[in-house]
C-alpha cells in the first residue's frame, strides 16, 4: 500500500505533536511493507508571517493532490486582532471546505488507565466509549450572512442548514452507529430554532433507512449536562458544527485530557486528521504537549483512507500499552503521581512506536 500524506503542522504545539505522528506512522509502514510519502505545507498563522495568508494557494494544491492530509493545530494570541477571514482559523476552515468533508468524526471514550484521573468518578467515566459525529461545513461557521458592522455596534451570524446537508451527515452516523452499539443521540435546539426542527426531521427520515439503529433526540443543552452525568449511555452522538465543536472539547473531561482525542474528517474529495486539541501557545516549543492526540489521527489515516486495520489497531494498542506502563505527559497527571513516569512529547512518541514494534512484530 503507497499512500502521499501531505502534514500541515501549523502553529504552537502543532509541529511538536505531527513530529511525533509521523515518525509512528514510518515506523508502522516499514514493519508493515507499506509507503508513506509524506509532504510539508504551510496552513495558519505561520502561513500569515511567511506567505501573508492563512491558507496559500500551494498548500490546497498539495492537499488535494494528496490522499490524507494530517492537521496540527492553528492559532496564537499574536493574531486574535485580526478579521475573521484574516485569522490563523480562517485557514483550516478554508482547507476543511476545499478538501469538502462534511463528517467530522471524534472518538471520545475513556482508557481504563485514566479513569482514576478525570475529575469525574471513575465509576461515572470507566467504559465510556463515544463517537461523536460532527457536522463539519455548515451551520454557523460557514453560513451568510455574517458581519460585524462597527459603525452601527450591531454583528451577525448565521445558522443554516439544507436537508441535503443534514441527510449526508446523518447517513455517515447512522452507518457507523450500525457497526457499534447500535444507538444513535442527535442533539439539537428544536424547542427554539427553526435549524433545529429541520434537523430533527431529517434525522428522523434517514433513520427509517437504518431501522437496527435506535434513534433518540436531545437538546444540546441537556445533552451538556447527561454527558457528565452519564456519558457511558451514549454510543454515536450526531450534531451540527458549533454544538459538535463545544460538546466534544466537554467529552475530553471523559478521557482526561483533550490532548488524548483524535479526528478524522470524512466525505469529502481528501480525508483530513486532526487532534481535538488546539494550538496551545502557552505551552508550545516547552515539549509538553501530549502527542497522543495526534499519534491517534494518524492511526485513523490508515483506518479511513489505507483501509487497513490490524495497523491502526497495534497505534491504539501500543497507546493504551503505555498508559498501563504509567508513562504520562504532564497533561494526564491529577493528584497521585506513585507509580508514573512523566514523559516530554518526544519521549511519548518514542515509547509508543517501541510498543508498536512489539505489537507488529
Ligand atoms: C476545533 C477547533 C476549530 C473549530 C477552530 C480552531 C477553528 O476549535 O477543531 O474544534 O472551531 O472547529
Ligand atoms: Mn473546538
Amino acid at each position: 500500500m503507497k499512500l502521499k500524506i501531505l502534514v500541515t503542522a501549523g502553529d504552537g504545539v502543532g509541529p511538536e505533536v505531527t513530529n511525533e505522528a509521523v515518525a509512528v506512522l514510518q515506523d508502522v509502514a516499514a514493519i508493515a511493507g507499506h509507503t508513506l510519502e509524506f509532504e510539508e505545507k504551510r496552513i495558519g498563522g505561520v502561513a500569515i508571517v511567511a506567505d501573508g495568508t492563512p491558507l496559500p494557494a500551494d498548500t490546497i494544491k498539495a492537499a488535494l493532490d494528496s490522499d490524507a492530509v494530517l492537521l496540527g493545530a492553528v492559532g496564537g494570541n499574536e493574531f486574535n486582532s485580526l478579521p475573521s477571514d484574516k485569522r490563523p482559523e480562517a485557514g483550516l476552515l478554508q482547507i476543511r471546505s476545499a478538501l469538502g468533508g462534511f463528517a467530522n468524526l471524534r472518538p471520545a471514550f475513556s482508557f481504563k488507565e485514566l479513569a482514576a484521573n478525570t475529575p469525574l468518578r471513575q465509576e461515572i467515566v470507566e467504559g465510556a466509549d463515544i463517537l461523536f459525529v460532527r457536522e463539519l461545513l455548515g451551520g454557523l461557521y460557514f453560513g451568510k450572512p455574517r458581519e460585524w458592522d462597527q459603525a452601527k455596534g450591531e454583528a451577525w451570524n448565521t445558522m443554516r442548514y439544507t436537508k441535503a446537508e443534514i441527510v449526508r451527515v446523518a447517513r455517515v452516523a447512522f452507518q457507523l452507529a450500525s457497526k457499534r452499539r447500535k444507538k444513535l443521540t442527535s442533539v439539537d435546539k428544536a424547542n427554539i430554532l427553526e435549524v433545529s426542527r429541520l434537523w430533527r426531521a431529517t434525522v428522523n427520515e434517514v433513520a427509517a433507512e437504518f431501522p437496527e439503529v435506535e434513534v433518540e433526540h436531545q437538546y444540546v443543552d441537556a445533552m451538556s449536562m447527561h454527558l457528565m452525568n452519564r456519558p457511558r449511555d451514549f454510543d454515536v452522538v450526531l450534531t451540527e458544527n458549533l454544538f459538535g465543536d463545544i460538546l466534544t472539547d466537554e467529552a475530553s473531561v471523559i478521557t482526561g485530557s483533550m490532548g488524548m482525542l483524535p479526528s478524522a474528517t470524512i466525505g469529502g474529495k481528501v480525508n483530513l486528521y486532526e487532534p481535538v486539541h488546539g494550538s496551545a501557545p502557552d505551552i508550545a516549543g516547552k515539549g509538553l504537549a501530549n502527542p497522543v492526540g495526534a499519534i491517534l489521527s494518524g492511526a485513523l489515516i490508515l483506518r479511513h483512507t489505507a483501509g487497513l486495520e490490524k495497523e491502526p489497531a497495534a497505534i491504539e494498542a501500543a497507546v493504551r500499552k503505555v498508559l498501563e506502563q504509567g508513562y504520562r505527559t504532564s497533561d494526564l497527571v491529577r493528584g497521585s503521581k506513585q507509580g508514573i513516569t512523566v514523559l516530554s512529547t518526544k519521549e511519548m512518541g518514542a515509547k509508543v512506536r517501541e510498543a508498536v514494534k512489539t505489537l507488529l512484530k
